[in-house]
Parts: structure tokens; sequence; C-alpha cells
């Protein structure tokens, strides 16, 4: 075997060394006598082989720890550790443990020692003296070796470094795609999200057929982008029509100026306007002809009407203030008035005709008085007597009091829910805004129709409210009309038949207790009145006023009312018997004489103080005194101290009264308790 090796490795392999001079491969020597290894670096030096020598078997240790090498000459026999047992430290380490090494060796040959060296990691054996050609020739062919497997190594290296080069470039390539792919979905997101339509429009076609690029146009008009391109009128003939003329006049304009921004109603796909705000600019060909248009539509509709409602508002705010001035320097003039009368009225003992025109004067001054208090409550200036109040029990109350007045042709229709929050109210400021509500719906409903009451519970971001709704099928209301509602003294009916001031009293009232009134309404269809009130606290209930309200005070004794004004008659009569009252009614007073005759029984009569005709309520009570005296009689009055003189020893209930001041002068006049 030694010989074969000999005679392979006497082959000359020098060539190698040449073709690889880049790699350079360490060959180390070690052993203790300096003499090899001059003898070993004289042979090996070319270009591309480096000697590093040691002269012990740890100092070799410490070499293969710092370099790598293509080849290790190793001699056998060494002081300290000796050759086979540097060899078998050098295989242990994993980084060195394929370095192909050479024992050199002036003895040992026979086989025994061969094999240990083989088994301690030699490849070869060069015995000495050494025969340079066959240790060149050995060392060549393993430094060949070295450089080989270092080249592919390095094409290894730096194929990967390639490879990651290019996953890393890649990545990065995909990242900004994404990254490119994510702003444009973000954009398109936004574009279609916002109230903007984009389009484009030809000059030749005079900017009538609008291009549409993205989808807003749907959200904004309700018409797809071919719809715009269906007929070339399709665009100006939606213009509303006060618009048109200028729109068109700006267009033309623009064609010079190059750009322009056009403000008009447009008819959206629902028949309604929408307020849009176009901006075209001019695009021109190089040689400055115009070409095309680009435009934007915006769609400024909520704006406009937040606008017009905040129009709206403060102008009805300026009225209100206005009106809150007067109605409270008139209150007061009309208090020296009326009570100038009454000192007039007292004097004039004896002179009927004079105290006939000096009532007329007085009732004159009180209707003066009411209009004023409504003012008052339209300017939010009238005191309020705010109470915790359940909706569920006041409304029904006061739709049942209307009831008559709304006749047998308007059905009523009330819903309301087991839960509604108690509001914060005065409740007879609510009674009266009811009550003018459903007189307003039976005056749109002359033919008959639906009036429908609804309570709910409403929660948005700005808090707890209490809805309630009025809603007749009635005539409705034009836009123009619509606007204006809510201001004093607006009316559409008759000189005489309405004051236009009941809706504004509803509008300060709710106002001032902190809600909201709103108005739809359509001609033809119906309107709906929406009232919003804040939630209020939980209900410590008034406790007088709740009993009065909810026990009937009346045990069937039988009232009878008195009043020429028959729906003033019919609140009272609906109130008495909602308290538990047998009622008969009459319109003046020798009527209510004549049934107080036939009648089999009357326990109370209840009399308005001012009537026309030959009788006022002081008359007759003063004849019901004498004729009937166990008939109880109570007067009521548009104002205090009216014919007092007259009236001495008889009960007098102001007016406006509540149901329950009523109810407690009735149960004391009859002696009930309680
Ligand atoms: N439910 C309704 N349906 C149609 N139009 C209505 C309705 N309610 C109010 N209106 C219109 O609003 C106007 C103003 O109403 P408002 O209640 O303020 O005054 P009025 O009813 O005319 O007079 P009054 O002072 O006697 O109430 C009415 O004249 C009417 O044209
Ligand atoms: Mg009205």
């Amino acid at each position: 075997m030694t010989e074969a090796l000999e005679r392979w490795d006497s082959e000359p392999a020098r060539s190698g060394a040449a073709r690889h001079g880049v790699v350079t491969a360490k060959v180390l020597v070690v052993d203790d006598d300096p003499r090899n290894i001059y003898a070993v670096e004289a042979m090996l030096q070319e270009s591309g082989i480096e000697v590093i020598s040691a002269m012990s078997g740890e100092e070799a240790l410490r070499c293969v720890l710092l370099d790598d090498f293509a080849v290790i000459l190793l001699d056998v026999r060494m002081p300290g550790l000796d050759g086979y047992e540097v060899a078998a430290l050098i295989r242990g380490r994993e980084r060195s443990s394929r370095v192909p090494i050479i024992f050199l060796t002036a003895y040992d040959k026979e086989q025994v020692h061969v094999f240990r060296g083989y088994s301690a990691g030699a490849v070869d054996y060069v015995f000495k003296p050494i025969e340079p050609l066959i240790l060149k020739s050995k060392i060549d062919v393993l430094v060949e070796l070295y450089r080989k497997t270092e080249e592919i190594r390095r094409q290894g290296e730096e194929e990967r470094r390639l490879l990651l080069e290019n996953l890393r470039v890649r990545g990065e390539k995909l990242q900004a795609e994404q990254a490119l792919r994510r702003r444009d979905e973000h954009q398109s997101l936004v574009l279609s999200a916002l109230p903007i339509a984009l389009y484009t429009a030809s000059v030749a076609e005079d900017h009538h057929c609008l291009r549409f690029t993205n989808d807003s146009i749907v959200q904004v008009s309700g018409f797809g982008p071919s719809d715009f391109t269906s007929s070339p009128n399709f665009w100006e003939s939606r213009i509303a029509a006060e618009d048109r003329e200028r729109v068109l006049a700006d267009l033309r304009r623009a064609q010079e100026t190059g750009s322009a921004t056009l403000d008009y109603r447009w008819k959206g796909a629902d028949g309604a306007d929408i307020y849009v705000l176009d901006q075209i600019v001019l695009m021109r060909d190089e040689d400055g002809t115009p070409r095309e248009w680009f435009g934007l539509w915006l769609d400024t509709t909520e704006r406009k009407n937040l606008e017009q409602q905040l129009l709206h508002a403060s102008k009805l705010e300026s009225i209100g203030r206005l009106t809150g001035g007067i109605a409270h320097d008139f209150n007061n003039m009309l208090a020296v008035v009326m009570g100038s009368l009454e000192l007039l009225h007292r004097g004039l003992d004896g002179d009927e005709k004079a105290r006939r025109r000096a009532h007329m004067a007085m009732e004159g001054a009180r209707r003066c008085a009411e209009l004023t208090n409504r003012l008052l409550a339209f300017s939010r200036r009238q005191s309020l007597q705010a109470s915790a109040t359940d909706l569920r029990d006041l409304v029904p109350a006061t739709v049942d009091l209307v009831r008559r007045t709304l006749g047998e042709r308007i059905e009523v229709a009330q819903r309301i829910p087991d839960e509604v929050w108690p509001v914060n109210i005065d409740r007879s400021q609510f009674e009266t805004a009811l009550v003018n509500l459903a007189i307003n719906a039976r005056d749109a409903m002359p033919e008959g129709g639906r009036l429908t009451v609804a309570i709910a519970n409403r929660s948005d971001p700005a808090g707890d409210m209490v809805e309630v709704t009025v809603s007749d099928t009635g005539q409705g209301m034009t836009p123009d009309v619509l606007e204006r509602v809510f201001e004093p003294f607006f009316t559409t009916k008759d000189s005489g038949k309405g004051t236009g001031l009941g809706l504004s009293m509803i509008y300060g009232f709710v106002r001032q207790s902190g809600g909201d009134v709103t108005i739809e309404s359509e001609v033809g269809i119906g309107t709906s009145v929406r009232i919003m009130l804040p939630r209020g606290s939980a209900q410590p209930k008034a406790p007088d006023e709740n009993a009065a309200r909810e026990a009937p005070s009346g045990r069937g004794e039988i009232v009878l009312v008195v009043e020429d004004d028959p729906d003033v008659r019919q609140v009272a009569a609906s109130t008495l018997a909602a308290l538990g009252y047998g009622v008969r009614e009459a319109a003046d007073g020798p009527s209510a004489l004549a049934l107080l005759r036939e009648a089999a029984h009357i326990d109370v009569v209840f009399s308005d103080v001012s009537m026309p005709g030959p009788l006022t309520g002081a008359d007759l009570a003063r004849e019901i005194r004498r004729s009937h005296p166990s008939v109880r009689v109570l007067l009521t009055s548009g104002y205090v101290g009216e014919d007092v003189e007259i009236t001495q020893g008889i009960e007098i209930l102001p007016k406006p009264y509540r149901a329950n001041e009523l109810a407690g002068k009735l149960s004391a006049l009859l002696g009930n308790a309680g």
C-alpha cells in the first residue's frame, strides 16, 4: 500500500497550483526539529502556499485554533504531546476534523504504527529523510483538493448570498407593491365615501355629457354614470329652473377663464333637489385648443340645509326677543287698563248701559292679556311651573279632553308604550300645547281623517329624550308655509279664525323646557309635529296634585256647565266627567234656569262669569240662590277680581284653571272630604 501510494504520489501535480493563484492555501508544519521545518519551507516556496510552522504539539493546536489549513504535516515523535495525540485532538474538533494530516516519521515503518497513525486521523505517511518530490506531490494533491473544496464552498456561499439578496429585493418589492395597493385602496375608499364625484366632459359636446369616473355619483344623485351619458340633455334638464340660466352663463364664461365654480340645485333620482358645488377646470391641447373639462361634484345639501336651519333659528330668536320685549311692556300697560276698568266698573252702579260697555272693554283687555301671554310663551319668558311628569297619564287625559272637540269624522289613535321616561315640564302648558296641535290637525282635516299621538323614548349622543309626535292625515303644508309656521301671527286661516300664535307658543314652551320641536309635512299627505323633551329625573310625585288627578273627586253628583263658547264648554264637560261627575250643559243663563226648573236633580251649577245675553254669570248665581237655595254655584272668571262685589259669598275659580283645582273647589262646595 505504501509503495502504491508512493508511486501514485510521484505523479507531478504542479499544474493545479498555478491555476488557483487566488485561493491561498495554508500548510502547517509541526516538528520539534527546525531543520525539518526549513526543509519543508524551502520545498513549498511558491505563490499560493503559505507555510506556518509549529515546534510542538501545543503550539500546533494553537495554530489550528487560529487558522484553517489545507494540510497539516505532523511529526510523530515530539516531546510533550506526540503526533498521534495532536492528530486525535485536531480530529476531535468539528472545524478541523476534515483537514488532511500527513505524518512525518523516521521510524515506525512497521504496519502497527502505520495503523495507529491512520486510526488517529492520518491520511498519509512521509518518511524521513524527506524525499522532496514525494512530499511535494502529496501536498500538491491535497492543496488542490483544498482549493477545489474552498472554491466550491465560496461559490456556494456566493450563490446563497445572491439568493438571499434576491429574496430580500423581491420581499422589498412585494412590500412596496402592497403599500401602493393599500394606498390605492385607501384612496378609492376615501373617494367613494366622500360625497364627491369626478367627471370629464368634452368641449366638443359643450360640457353637456358628463362622464363620471367613480361610483360616488350613485351615492350623491341616485343615478349611475351611464345615466349621464344616456341623453345629451340629461345634466342640463335636471338643473333647478331658477338656477339654469345662471349656470349656463357661468359655463360660457369659463370657456375663456379656464375654470369655474358652479353652484346649483340639481334634481336627484328621488326627485329631491341636491345642492351641488360643481368645480370645473378646462384642459387644453399642446397648441392651446380647449379639449376637455375636468369636473368635481361636491354634495353640499347637508351644509345648505344646516345653513338654512341656522338662519331660521336665528330669525325666530330675534323675533322672540322683539316680541318678548313688546309683550312684557304690553302686559304692564294691560294691568293699568284692566285695573282702571275695574274701578270704573264699580263706580258705574246704576248705569247699566255704561256698566255693559265697561264690561266689554274689560273683556277685550282680557283677550289682549291672553294673546300677550302666548307671545310671552313664544319668547320663552313665561314663568313655567315644571314638575316631574309621567306622559303616560297626561297625554291620554289631554287627548280625552279634546276628543269631543275634534268631531266624529276624526279618528284618534294613541301609541303609548309601557315604559316612558319622566319629563320635567309645566303640565298645564303641555296640555295647552297638545290641545293646540289637535285643533290645528282638526282644521287641516275638514273632511275627517286620523289623528295619531305617539310617545317614545329616544337615546342619541345628545342624551335621553322623550318624543311626543302628533300626526294627522290632513292637507299638509307647502314648504313656504312650513318655513314660517313658528313665526308669531303667521296664519293661513281666515282673519278672526286663527291668531297664528299656536305653534309659536308651542315652540317657545318646548324650547324653554330644554327640548325641541320639528315639523314634517307634505301637501295632501299630512303633517307630523315632533316634540322632543329631555328626560327628567325619576318621579317624586307632587302628592295632592296627583291624588286629585288620579282619584276622581266626584261621586256621580250632577254638575250643570253654563258656558257660551262650545269648545270651552266641551272641555269643561269632559274634565268634569273625567273627575267622576255627571254633566249637564247649557249655553246661557236663561237655558240654565230652564233646566234647573225641569231637571229632577242638579247639585252644582258651574258657570262662566261673562256671558252674552240678558244674564251674566253673577246674575245667574243670584237668581239660583233665590230660587234654588239647595243648589251650589261655582263661577269661573278670566281674571281675578271680576264682579267681586256682586258675587260676594259665591266661589270663584280663576281661569285658566287646572282640573285638580276644579276638583278641589267642587269637593269643598259639596262637603266631600279630600
Ligand atoms: N296640522 C297642520 N296641518 C296643516 N297646516 C298646519 C297644521 N298646523 C299648523 N298649520 C299651518 O300653520 C299655521 C300656523 O299654525 P298656528 O297654530 O301657529 O296658528 P293658527 O292655527 O293659524 O292659529 P291659532 O293661533 O289659533 O293656533 C296655520 O295657519 C296652518 O297654515
Ligand atoms: Mg293653531
